[in-house]
């Protein structure tokens, strides 16, 4: 996935908050699941009640990485198994990593899932394109967001997050003269409102994405970035478990470094939204003078260290990156419900191979990690990087 070459560039840093430091290094004793049916207060902040799940996809792929590092590096990423992280349910075959992983779910936590099928999907870079066409949003919605809706009432039990389609309205909002974008546009629209609509279920709250400050937090992109969003919460029908947006998703820019990461840039006037701590306040009055719910998760995964960067659209295994703050409702902010870790680190954003089909230049920029292997595959080096790189540390 990827942000926009388009507009933007820019970022923040290193970000604040409490370390909390685990030093277990063994799964936690399987807590039990609730017994009886979940219902989510989309009016509250449901981040204060459920902790993020720490899912046994990530914790496997962990497992297999730790077999071949050295014993420090090991200890660590041990600790970053029990994490709370999503899961990406990006093809409809992946979809069946859903019910097991709900099956691990204790009453005290909530599953963080991200539903990223698109037709069409990256309509402004390669990396990520998908696996449906444009034109099949039929498909879309009977194969992908119906199954995924089918389980989630199968498993009331279950708190489950949703973080919907990372890029896709933001795409449309800043990268409408690329004509993949345009191609996609109506099947983004009409796709993302299906999911709102259909997947609002009790057990469920929903966050749409938002892009990140660097994006959509230009001056030019807050109101036309509000509407887009706002028209797609319309068109669902005002879902009752729908909160509001999800920003830097798979991104890297801080929480509330001040001065940001590029705010000496010639262009920085332009936006005031210079770390995400700001863009969630000021894209949230935007939203809510669009008429949509406004509280945010923040991305906050893999934004531990600042000024790695050249531009801040720079989106591709930003070299020399580390893991950021820990999932947690303790942001400070009302409008900030929580830090959330949704793209699972240690997992590439692209292929540096330029003969591959989904080579994005991005990928082959001089910040970016080289080699990296294809978007969602495991990226070995890259991952004791992030360990290593960890802020706060582990
Ligand atoms: C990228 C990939 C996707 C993967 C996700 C999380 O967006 O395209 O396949 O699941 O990252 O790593």
């Amino acid at each position: 996935m990827k942000f926009s070459q388009s507009t933007l560039l820019w970022l923040a840093a290193t970000a604040a908050a409490a370390p909390s430091k685990t030093s277990q290094e063994s799964p936690r004793a399987v807590a039990a699941a609730c017994s009886s049916a979940v219902s989510l207060d989309a009016s509250t902040n449901i981040w204060k009640k459920y902790k993020l799940h720490a899912n046994n996809f990530y914790r496997k792929e962990i497992e297999e990485a730790v077999l071949t590092m050295d014993a420090s590096t090991a200890a660590k990423a041990k600790e970053v198994a029990n994490v709370g992280t999503f899961v990406w349910l990006d093809t409809i075959a992946n979809i069946a990593k859903f019910e097991p992983a709900i099956a691990e779910v204790p009453c005290d936590e909530i599953l963080g899932v991200v539903i990223y099928d698109l037709p069409g999907r990256d309509c402004a870079a390669k990396a990520s394109n998908g696996e449906l066409k444009v034109g099949e949003l039929p498909k879309y919605k009977t194969e992908y967001i119906d199954v995924i809706a089918g389980l989630i009432k199968k498993y009331p039990n279950t708190a489950i997050a949703l973080v919907i389609e990372p890029d896709s309205l933001p795409n449309l909002v800043t990268n409408s003269d690329v004509t993949a974008c345009k191609n996609s546009a109506a099947g983004y629209r009409d796709g993302v409102a299906y999911a709102l609509k259909t997947l609002n279920l009790p057990n469920v709250i929903m966050y749409i994405d938002a892009g990140h400050g660097g994006w959509l937090g230009w001056d030019a992109n807050l109101k036309p970035g509000a509407q887009e969003l706002a028209k797609a919460y319309t068109a669902a029908g005002k879902p009752k478990q729908f909160r509001g947006i999800a920003t830097n998703v798979a991104g890297w820019n801080a929480w509330d470094l001040s001065p940001g990461e590029f705010s000496s840039k010639s262009d920085a006037k332009y936006n005031a939204c210079q770390n995400e701590k700001t863009y969630v306040t000021t894209f949230g009055a935007a939203l809510k003078t669009a008429g949509m719910p406004n509280h945010a998760i923040v991305d906050t995964g893999r934004n531990g260290v600042q000024g790695l960067r050249e531009e801040w659209g720079n989106w591709c295994n930003v070299k020399g990156a580390g893991f950021g703050i820990r999932p947690s409702a303790d942001t400070g902010v009302e409008l900030a419900d929580a830090f959330v870790w949704v793209k699972p680190g240690g997992e590439s954003d692209g292929t540096s191979d330029s003969s591959a089909v989904r080579f994005d230049s991005f990928c082959g920029k001089s910040d970016a990690y080289q080699p990296s292997p294809e978007a969602g595959q495991w990226h070995q080096a890259y991952f004791e990087d992030l360990i290593n790189n960890a802020n706060p540390a582990f």
